[in-house]
């Protein structure tokens, strides 16, 4: 037995496994229940008692050998397998196409920034209003044509619930609930009846603002709308306020921006005027204050708002608003990536 113990050990170095099947028939070969090393352990009970402690060590030590040699030739058939196939692990991996944001997410929270830099935060509110909110706490007169079926979408069952129009509705709910002084900017999705074209859709977004506190002015609105225009459209831009009516603010303005694409000469864009509208502003109506439980003789305040669509056309020469829609990876694509 010693002898055979002694051959086999000098076996162990030639042992070889070229591949899966060699390897498997090895460790039949030796380590199965049927394998050489098992009979030679069957065999010990046969050794003479004196020789049991000797043989029993070379024995053990012979198992031992055995399967670590056998596990050896497995990790050296593993790690060969692999640098045979394909792979090439020094190779630059394939760039993973990742998503971008998109361009009115883009607009919407770059114009919110610029605000958040002269102290607006953010307010948000519900896309389904009650009448209250979106049109009678700011004066607009029973009969005015913004509540009407053609502007407005009603629920059906109770025409007293709509979608909003405008997000103004968010700046009726925080001076409801809040004592000035208030400056937030609301933004967010707002509906209307419209046929969709190039220039106008049923949904879209707007970022309105609000400021109220003591002796508010139309000045302060002024520069913080110029301040906004030239961070947000460089610095050459100028700004225009041309008078006009909305019902919850007095007096009423429509800004106008000097022409991004013909630098005010005269174009299509600008209708060959040099300006462009891009929002509506004014000092709040005090009846509007009175209404949501803001003193009037205390406090005043201005409030503005845009369509965020609008400025992107601006920004991005886009010159049909259904793109934003569409979800085109093509047009998509083209703004900035998220990551
Ligand atoms: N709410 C107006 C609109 O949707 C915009 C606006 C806001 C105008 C605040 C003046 C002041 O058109």
């Amino acid at each position: 037995m010693r002898d055979r113990i002694i051959k086999l050990l000098s076996e162990i170095d030639n042992l070889k496994a070229n591949n899966p099947e060699e390897y498997e028939a090895l460790r039949i070969k030796y380590l199965s229940k049927k394998g050489v090393i098992s009979s030679l352990m069957s065999e010990f009970r046969d050794v003479p008692s004196e020789q049991k402690k000797e043989i029993g060590q070379k024995l053990n030590h012979l198992k031992t050998a055995f399967q670590e040699r056998i596990s050896e030739l497995k990790k050296e058939l593993e790690s060969s397998s692999v640098q045979t196939t394909d792979f090439d692990l020094s190779r630059t991996s394939y760039p993973i196409p990742l998503g971008t944001r998109h361009p009115i997410s883009l607009v919407k929270e770059e114009i919110c920034d610029i605000f958040n830099r002269l102290g607006f935060s953010i307010a948000d509110g519900p896309e389904i209003e009650d009448d209250w909110h979106v049109f009678s706490s700011l004066n607009f007169a029973e009969d005015h044509p913004a509540r009407d079926m053609q502007d407005t979408f009603f629920i059906q069952s109770n025409p007293e619930i709509v979608l909003r129009t405008h997000t103004s509705s968010v700046q009726t709910r925080v001076m409801e609930t809040t004592q000035p002084p208030i400056r937030i900017t609301c933004p967010g999705r707002v509906f209307r009846n419209e046929d969709i074209s190039a220039r106008a859709h049923c949904l879209f977004h707007q970022v309105e603002g609000l400021y109220i506190d003591k002796d508010v002015s139309f000045v302060d609105l002024k520069q913080a709308l110029l301040y906004f225009t030239k961070e947000f459209f460089g610095s050459e831009t100028q700004i225009r306020l041309r008078p006009s009516y909305f019902p919850f603010t007095e007096p009423s303005a429509e800004m106008d921006i000097s022409c991004q694409i013909c630098g005010g000469d005269g174009c299509n864009i600008c209708k060959h005027t040099g300006w462009v509208e891009i929002m509506g502003c004014g000092m709040v109506d005090p009846a509007v204050l009175d209404n949501c439980g803001i003193d009037s003789k205390i406090y005043s305040g201005y409030a503005f708002g845009m369509g965020v669509e609008r400025i992107a056309m601006l920004k991005y020469q886009i010159n049909d608003i259904r793109l934003f829609f569409e979800n085109d990876v093509n047009f998509l694509h083209q703004f900035q990536s998220a990551f």
